[in-house]
């Protein structure tokens, strides 16, 4: 299916073109699903239903250990920084296949998250059988009620973000998530120390909807980017800290539907090597936000411009510092920082669709690509 006219255009006949633009759309909505009925603003408590039989259990563990594939691999990138504060436990993040390649010790006092869209990907599911055969408690963040890994698993959580249909996964990311988040919250519920940090948190979730909205609100903005960048090669995106996963994950949807070269890169490895692909031709977007690697990731872009880069800075729309200094900004609403990759990460979903479209491609069937791949 290859689209016509911009994304405000298909947005104001009412007929959003294609699956995919349909999904990244619907986040207001589909994160406010992830949330229904589990979370409680007044008492600020967190009830995932399918979780309640074992988490004393998974307040006694040793490790937590994250397994996916593709962008529910980031969903694990991405939430790990909060679940360690949160649990005060080890995290780990394991790409399945990867995990599989290894003969990997994993103990019974461990608890294995499996996360998956389908609930179908083989190496998710190779990598859920390994982990039971060994005795750790399983549990599953899946999007398919029914599905191989929701009825292997000892216990599940459904994110509820509805049916994904493109193949490049959106809604599906934000919603697994606030998942992450949520189960976080939900561990953490007792600890005196940490209730200032979960009402803020909460805070940050209340208000997620409608900073989803305000961010697909930039689309026009980001179609026009599209434009300047459609016939480029290659582009780097570059952050770190939270914000490391939705370089990842932008990276993963350029090359999905645009089959553009791309790479996320944490900004704090860029003097070990990507340093040297900057110039003034190289398209580079970073990522900077309002957090403790704020510094840090100035420092990044002091280093890139040095270079002659000429970067696309997504930042906090109220960072002035960042904003005067005349790079090109994609100013999106600040929240509670584990919160803002979700914000961080809509814009490149965004500029991922356009380019794909300008470029003529297929957005929801990408070549050589399938939704969920169930074998080896
Ligand atoms: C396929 C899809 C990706 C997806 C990955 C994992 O490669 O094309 O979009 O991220 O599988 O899928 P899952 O259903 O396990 O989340």
């Amino acid at each position: 299916m290859i689209l016509e006219g911009t994304g405000s255009q298909l947005k104001t006949a009412g007929n959003l073109g294609s699956f995919m633009q349909k999904e990244i759309f619907e986040q207001p909505q589909s994160v406010v699903n992830t949330m229904k009925g589990r979370i409680n603003f007044d008492n600020l408590t967190v009830q995932l239903e399918g979780l309640k039989d074992h988490i004393k259990e998974i307040q006694r563990c040793r490790r937590l250990i994250l397994f996916g594939c593709g962008t529910s691999y980031h969903a694990g990138v991405a939430t790990r920084q909060i679940l360690e504060e949160l649990t005060e436990l080890p995290v780990l993040v394991e790409l399945a296949s990867d995990f599989l390649d290894r003969n990997t010790p994993v103990l019974r006092e461990d608890v294995c998250f499996f996360i998956s869209q389908s609930g179908e990907t083989a190496d998710t599911l190779l990598a859920l059988r390994y982990c039971k055969e060994r005795g750790t408690l399983t549990v599953g963040i899946t999007n398919t009620a029914g599905s191989s890994i929701t009825q292997e698993t000892d216990c599940c959580v459904d994110i509820n973000a509805g049916p994904e249909i493109g193949v490049a996964s959106t809604k599906a990311y934000t919603s697994q998530f606030v998942a992450l988040v949520m189960f976080a919250l939900m561990v953490c519920v007792d600890r005196k120390s940490m209730q200032e940090r979960r009402k803020q948190i909460m805070h940050g979730l209340k208000m997620l909807p409608d900073h989803i909205k305000e961010v697909l609100s930039l689309d026009d903005e980001i179609q026009k980017l599209a434009v300047e960048l459609y016939q480029q090669k290659s582009v780097l995106i570059m952050g770190r800290g939270y914000h490391y996963a939705s370089c990842l994950e932008g990276a993963l949807k350029f090359k999905e539907i645009t089959y553009m070269h791309s790479e996320g890169i944490l900004a704090g490895e860029l003097k070990h090597g990507p340093l040297a692909l900057v110039d003034k031709l190289m398209p580079v977007i970073m990522i900077i936000m309002r957090d403790h690697a704020y510094t840090k990731c100035q420092n990044a872009l002091q280093q890139v411009v040095a270079r002659q880069g000429r970067p696309v800075v997504i930042c906090d729309k109220e960072d002035t510092e960042t904003i005067n200094v005349g790079q090109r900004t994609i100013r999106v609403p600040h929240t509670v920082d584990c919160l803002q990759g979700i914000l961080s990460v809509i814009p490149l979903q965004l500029l991922a669709f356009h380019l794909a479209v300008l470029r003529g491609y297929d957005v929801d069937c990408p070549r050589n690509l399938v939704k969920s791949v169930t074998l080896e």
